[in-house]
């Protein structure tokens, strides 16, 4: 049975690792799976990570480039594993991190967004009602129903960000994903994930490498270094050691 508190806890890691292994090329790689002695680097990309996030909680992840921010969301999407550790995940996640990814370029706007709905396990009839208020605002016009090769970058991006930020989560996760598209349309995303996050009990992890964003839009963070969690506060006193870090 599980206590009322832990009930509240939406994300939970225990001691998380993830490693890669670097090899000198793919033949090396293959050898790997017979010899364990092929000579190879290996990267902690998320290093005996381990922290709790309450429902209802903004949190924003700080750190520099290959801190770890990246694969932390990735394993709690389930994109991928941890190589080691626990992560506990309560709750729907819907994330605005690689937004085009996972499209069939063959398939129409609306034939890929009413895949996903399927996908996200909703009904034929949510998936009619959801279909409309992601075209409204993707706004893509008549593309909606083109194939989706024949779309630009950022329209692609566009569609993505519109079926993830539609789907009314319990946990969004955040990539560095509000400048999707131009930079009116960039503001429209800025708008709806503020929305969002303004819903009660909605739990967000924020990656950005923006202070005034991270302040905007989170009270707790918590601070990465080559994998490791080095600082978790209030967000004021979590840029203030994550700039001191970086000697600014
Ligand atoms: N598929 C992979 N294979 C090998 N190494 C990887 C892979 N994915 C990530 N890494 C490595 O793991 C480390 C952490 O990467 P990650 O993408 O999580 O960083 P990040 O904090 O998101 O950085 P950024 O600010 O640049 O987005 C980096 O050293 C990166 O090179
Ligand atoms: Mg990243």
């Amino acid at each position: 049975m599980f206590s009322r508190s832990e009930d509240e806890v939406a994300i939970r890691f225990s001691h998380v690792d993830k490693t890669y292994r670097l090899f000198k090329n793919d033949r090396a790689r293959f050898y790997s799976v017979f010899n364990k002695r092929v000579k190879h680097e290996t990267i902690h990309a998320n290093c005996d990570l381990s922290f709790e996030i309450k429902r209802g909680e903004a949190v924003a992840l700080v750190g520099n480039n290959g801190a770890g921010k990246s694969t932390a969301l990735k394993i709690i999407t389930g994109v991928i594993t941890p190589t080691s550790g626990t992560v506990d995940v309560n709750g729907r996640v819907s994330a605005l991190l690689e937004l085009s990814a996972g499209f069939d370029m063959n398939l129409t706007g609306r034939e890929n967004i009413e895949m996903r709905g399927f996908l996200w396990g909703l009904n034929k009839k949510e998936i009619a009602e959801l279909t409309p208020a992601v075209e409204e605002f993707a706004e893509l016009g008549s593309y909606f129903d083109q194939p989706m090769r024949t779309y630009s970058s950022g329209m692609k991006a566009r569609l993505g960000f519109s079926f993830a930020s539609s789907i009314d989560p319990e946990i969004l996760v955040v990539d560095e994903a509000l400048s999707v598209g131009d930079k009116r349309f960039s503001k429209k995303c800025i708008a709806r994930v503020k929305e969002i996050m303004s819903g009660t009990g909605v739990t967000v992890l924020f990656v950005t490498h923006s202070s005034s964003a991270a302040q905007e839009f989170c009270t707790r963070g918590l601070v990465l270094d080559h994998g490791r969690l080095t600082y978790d506060g209030p967000i004021k006193d979590a840029i203030e050691f994550y700039d001191k870090s970086n000697n600014m």
